[in-house]
């Protein structure tokens, strides 16, 4: 099927390229045309595993083709993704111009037959028919209005940075939601190959991947309410770790008793320094505003949003409580990602403790696999990002584990300890293990342990 795919960020590329891999006519359109011109020499502008790998492949085969010229992306797809940014405003609410830019413009160069517009965008509820108004309205600046039928599907995207490429071949579900049934016809067809999971991996005779087909309404209020869930599961959790550190309790083990009931299951339930990234926190505030727009306040996504502001300083209290004051001394920081796999900074809780060592009048020094100093966007130039983990640990007064890349269990902790002023580990994602830290000279302390 002739696909177009508005947007090649995190998700938009993604979805081209996978869509491309099984088989689709792909065009993928970005106005941002530096992103284009590397994107047409088969380079990813983004670190996500497994991507550059099946995009140099569907570029070969020529199934997929990037483009700034929106006529062209619209001109080609029968079904028209719309997969740009949706980023919070001040107020907490969604910043909805670039979704707007998209729909307008797709009507103003809508030419004949029929067209699927799908929001992929996170957008708050209401925005299908919102996105049907702005199409209409660049139908209506056209000077001779063309013969054209079109339908909005929301189709919210579920997979997780880092595993974004697995995420799409095998999904727990598809969420599908429209009130025609030409539309959600054509969707179907579209995902076929993932629905038989002919792109599963490992193949297994799974069960086809169940497919909600709903209303507009009821598939961006699915994508809202999942995420806020799982925050809420990640909040509960650290709350409940705070509350061992004060009595004496392991959270893992706690963790491991009450995940072990299926009816909370053990996934989100590691304790640590708190979520981030580019998707909870905006989309639990959109929720949360969207609630206030009809006269109803969510207490429990706005605790949630609260006790993970309150999380992310939890290792800024450890350091204190162990070296007392911080002004003066230096902390290195292992990892700076929202999470491993990904170099994605978008909301990650290691500018929040930059931010408050930085305020406290710490020094701080930072590794990470992926993201080197010309990475840290404004306001984070004070922090020195080292080219290795020995260089990171040479005179710190204490190390904080933020992000659990895998090459940090293998990490030289011996001579890290030795290179330290203080040997101080804060892991603050109970990720290592602490009889190994503590072989080699670290006082290692943990999350609710
Ligand atoms: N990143 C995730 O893990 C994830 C997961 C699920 C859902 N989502 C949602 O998907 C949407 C996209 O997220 P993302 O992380 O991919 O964003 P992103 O910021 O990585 O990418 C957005 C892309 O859209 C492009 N763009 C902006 N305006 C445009 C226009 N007028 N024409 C063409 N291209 C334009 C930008 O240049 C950029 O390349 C958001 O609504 C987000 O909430 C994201």
């Amino acid at each position: 099927m002739k696909v177009c795919v508005i947007g090649t960020g995190y998700v938009g590329l993604v979805t081209g390229a996978c869509l491309a891999h099984i088989g689709h006519d792909v065009v993928c359109v970005d106005n941002n045309a530096e992103k284009v011109k590397l994107l047409k020499t088969g380079q990813s502008p983004i670190y996500e595993p497994g991507l550059p790998e099946i995009l140099q492949q569907a570029i070969a085969a020529q199934r997929i083709h990037f483009t700034d010229d929106i006529d062209a992306g619209v001109h080609h797809g029968e079904i028209l993704f719309i997969a740009v940014g949706t980023p919070s405003l001040a107020d907490g609410r969604s910043d909805m111009r670039y979704v707007e830019a998209v729909a307008r413009s797709i009507g103003e160069h809508l030419r004949e037959g029929y067209r699927v517009i799908v929001n992929k965008s996170t957008v708050p509820i209401g925005s299908g028919d919102w996105v049907r108004m702005l199409v209409l309205d660049g139908l209506g600046s056209q000077t001779e209005r063309p013969q054209v039928e079109f339908d909005v599907v929301s189709n919210p995207e579920f997979l997780r940075e880092g595993v974004a490429v697995y995420d799409t071949f095998n999904p727990d579900r598809i969420v599908l939601g429209s009130s025609s049934s030409r539309a959600i016809a054509l969707m179907q067809d579209l995902y076929t190959p993932i629905i038989t999971r002919q792109f599963s991996t490992p193949p297994a005779a799974l069960p086809p991947v169940p497919v909600v087909v709903t209303d507009l309404s009821s598939a961006e209020m699915i994508k809202y309410a999942a995420n806020a869930f799982l925050a809420v599961k990640i909040s509960y959790i650290n709350e409940i770790a705070n509350v061992c550190d004060r009595v004496g309790a392991d959270i893992r083990e706690v963790a491991l008793g009450i995940g072990l009931d299926s009816r909370i299951g053990s996934k989100f339930l590691q304790a640590g320094i708190g979520w981030g990234g580019s998707c909870f926190g905006k989309d639990v505030s959109a929720l949360i505003h969207t609630a206030e727009d009809y006269g109803y306040s969510t207490e429990i996504l706005k605790a949630c949003v609260q006790v993970n502001q309150t999380q992310r300083l939890v290792v800024v209290e450890k350091l204190q409580q162990i070296l007392k004051v911080l002004k003066g001394k230096t902390i290195g920081l292992l990892g700076l990602t929202f999470k491993p796999d990904t170099d994605d900074m978008r909301d990650a809780p290691a500018l929040t403790v930059i931010d408050q060592l930085s305020r406290l009048g710490a020094r701080v020094k930072a590794f990470d696999p992926i993201v080197s100093q010309s990475g840290m966007r404004d306001g984070f130039s004070n922090v020195l990002v080292e080219t290795d983990p020995k260089r990171l640990a040479d005179g710190c007064d204490a190390l904080v584990l933020v992000t659990d890349w895998k090459q940090f269990l293998t990490l030289d902790y011996g001579e890290m300890a030795r290179l330290m002023n203080h040997p101080i580990l804060i892991d603050a994602r109970n990720f290592l293990d602490r009889p190994t830290l503590e072989a080699v000279g670290f006082k290692y302390v943990g999350i609710g342990r």
